[in-house]
């Protein structure tokens, strides 16, 4: 489809959408061809040699400041906001975890996460920085097929955009064209955002992208066309002015399609399904320009329109999500970036409510937020409209620090006119003003907050002091969540699945402290006997490796490719077992988990030899283990 690339058609959109950066968008291309080309396979061998090489410890410094504390490192996890360290790193087994947001795995899940870069990529970084060259390898079949996939689905936005704009341009998108003039869009603006017109009759961007030589298959899972039992394929737009959506690159991965008046029917935006390459929470309308921005900020806006006319007033750091709330996902996108992000969010009660989350979202993520306000005009857009740049930029340089927005907020919940309400509010002011564990930072916005609301500022810090006392301290309160004790019966009675889950990943976590105990369960206890799939995995080669004696947490994880899979595969080996009182204690938690991996798999199992007849088998086994499990003991030493 690439080879396309260049034929007359394409320079038809190109030349006009692209002129000035044509240049660019061929380094853009490139740099397309060369994400797809590093996506392959490289022996398990090499990762692990690559894994070995880096140090975790020595890694994860690289990005942040760790302490020694025993035999673990410690730090303020970068993946979650958080003023207390905890996020531990262990040497001896090359894992880290943080026990605040639960985010784990190997040296690999580490620059992953923290690069926010794909499996591939990290090893890379990781190869790059231990000197070891990686060979041009083989492209597994799987890889092969998906990228291949990925292709089709951006070829095929990329042609439908490029239809779009067309339309636009002829007497057919004369009322989206009058309807976009009417918004005060320059051509130049237009051409930018490549905005264009879905026709009246849908079917006609069909039978173009067939006669591009696209299938149904594609054209279906791109998201532009539904099948219908009636009417066969139907466009998901029509009638509409179109907004493509690009992703960092610029590279379109759906679409935002608007009505034009308000009697037209229909929600006014309609975006393109989520699908293979239009992931909604992790991409931003208008990063592909705000990433290249000198304004050392990010403009969250709610809207396209809103990112458009910043835009074209020369603000060209406005991004908006995607027709869904803001996630920590976009949230990270921009950490990548800046950390300082302004939210000019509409005025109105939705918005302030979608503010105050997104507060929550950036803080989490570690990043500060400000709140530009908009006032007497609704958003950014009519803003613009009506006082134009200059008076924005005085709005951006005072825009309200997020604390001090969050208590005008709630301010408005309470009746400061009856003494009741007015020593609530206060009481919710000091208990907010405990979150902060920094002194001078706290007695900073208690001088703020005490001068705002006239509350004086001795009576305030009493107030936050005896809040403090009686909370427990300064920080956030975390929910620090009790570690596992015996066993899995006095827990989650009601949730047998998650049970049976959860005594699985125990048992494998013990095998991780004391690997030297498989050899005294191996007769009872086989991979299938972990009916998660996951965990099956872990086990087989957990085992394999224990028999080998070279059984190595860290490699297993790097074995998955998929970063969800992996800090799940780290929880089985960071569990803490909290410390059983006496032998005895721990002896009869192990057998109990024992039991109950095996009772359940007895259950798995019983439920399918029905049909199976390798099910039935293993019923037996299950029956017989049990049975004589009940009668052994198993000692520890
Ligand atoms: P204009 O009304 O043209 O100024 O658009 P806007 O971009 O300013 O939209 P608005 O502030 O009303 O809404 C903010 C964002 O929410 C839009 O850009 C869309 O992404 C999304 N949105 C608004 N209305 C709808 C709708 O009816 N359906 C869906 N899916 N998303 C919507
Ligand atoms: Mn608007």
């Amino acid at each position: 489809m690439f080879q396309s690339f260049g034929s007359s058609s394409d320079i038809q959109y190109y030349e006009i959408v692209c002129k000035n950066h044509k240049r660019e968008f061929l380094h853009k291309f490139a740099e397309f061809e060369e994400s797809v080309v590093i996506n392959m396979y490289y022996p398990e061998e090499l990762i692990e040699e690559i894994r070995q090489k880096n140090d975790i410890v020595d890694v994860i410094s690289g990005y942040v400041a760790l302490q020694k504390k025993g035999s673990n490192y410690m730090c303020c996890c970068p993946f979650h906001g958080e003023k207390t360290p905890s996020f531990s790193v262990s040497r001896s087994r090359q894992i880290f975890k943080c026990f605040g947001c639960g985010e784990g795995g190997s040296v690999l899940t580490f620059v992953m996460k923290y690069e926010n870069c794909t499996y591939i990529e990290a090893i890379k970084i990781l190869a790059e920085r231990a000197g070891v060259e990686l060979p041009q390898a083989e492209y597994s079949e799987e890889t092969k097929k998906r990228e291949n996939r990925r292709k089709m689905l951006l070829e095929v936005n990329k042609e439908a955009a490029k239809f779009y704009y067309y339309q636009l341009r002829t007497p057919r998108g004369a009322k989206a064209k009058e309807y976009l003039d009417n918004r005060r869009l320059t051509d130049e603006t237009l051409k930018n955002f490549g905005l264009g017109y879905a026709p009246v009759k849908g079917e006609e961007l069909i039978t173009y992208l067939k006669g591009k030589g696209f299938t149904d298959e594609i054209i279906r899972d791109s998201g532009l066309a539904k099948v219908s039992e009636k009417r066969g394929m139907v466009t998901q737009f029509w009638n509409r002015v179109m907004y493509p959506i690009q992703d960092i690159n610029g590279r379109v991965i759906g679409f935002g399609g608007r009505i034009m008046g308000s009697d037209d029917g229909g929600p006014k935006y309609i975006n393109s399904p989520e699908t293979d390459i239009f992931d909604k929470s992790r991409n931003l309308y208008g990063m592909n320009y705000a990433r290249k921005s000198r304004a050392g900020n990010i403009i969250l806006c709610e809207g396209y329109m809103d990112v458009i006319s910043m835009h074209q007033a020369g603000f060209t750091q406005a991004v908006a999500s995607l027709g869904t709330a803001f996630t920590p996902g976009q949230a990270n996108v921009i950490k990548k970036y800046t950390k300082d992000v302004l939210l000019a969010y509409d005025s109105d009660g939705a918005g302030i409510k979608a503010a105050l989350k997104a507060i929550k979202i950036l803080s989490a993520a570690g990043m500060s937020a400000r709140i530009i306000n908009m006032s007497p005009y609704k958003d950014p857009d009519e803003f613009m409209k009506n006082l134009g740049r200059e008076a924005f930029q005085e709005r951006i340089d005072n825009a309200e620090n997020s604390f001090m927005f969050e208590i005008r907020m709630l301010e408005r919940e309470y009746n400061l006119e009856d003494p009741e309400g007015k020593t609530n509010f206060h009481n919710q002011i000091a208990r907010r003003l405990c979150d902060f564990t920094e002194d001078i930072e706290r007695e900073n916005y208690i001088e703020a907050v005490a001068d705002k609301y006239n509350i004086g500022f001795d009576r305030l810090r009493k107030l936050v002091v005896n809040m403090a006392a009686s909370t427990g301290g300064y920080g956030e309160v975390t929910l620090h969540q009790p570690e596992i004790k015996t066993g899995i019966n006095s827990r989650n009675r009601s949730n047998p699945e998650e049970n049976a889950k959860k005594a699985q990943r125990l048992l494998l976590t013990w095998l991780t402290d004391y690997p030297e105990l498989y050899q005294k369960i191996k007769k009872y206890i086989s991979p299938e006997d972990f009916v998660v799939e996951l965990y099956s995995k872990v086990a087989k080669r957990m085992f394999e490796d224990i028999e080998k004696g070279q059984f190595n947490p860290a490699q297993i994880i790097n074995t998955f490719e998929d970063g969800n899979d992996q800090r799940e595969a780290s929880l089985l080996f960071t569990t803490k077992l909290d410390d059983l009182e006496s032998e005895q204690e721990k002896e009869k938690a192990f057998h109990d988990i024992l039991v109950s991996v095996k009772r359940n798999s007895y259950e798995y199992y019983s439920a399918r030899s029905g049909v199976d007849i390798m099910a039935l088998n293993k019923m037996i086994e299950d029956k017989k283990a049990l049975e004589e499990l009940n009668r052994t003991h198993i000692s520890l030493n």
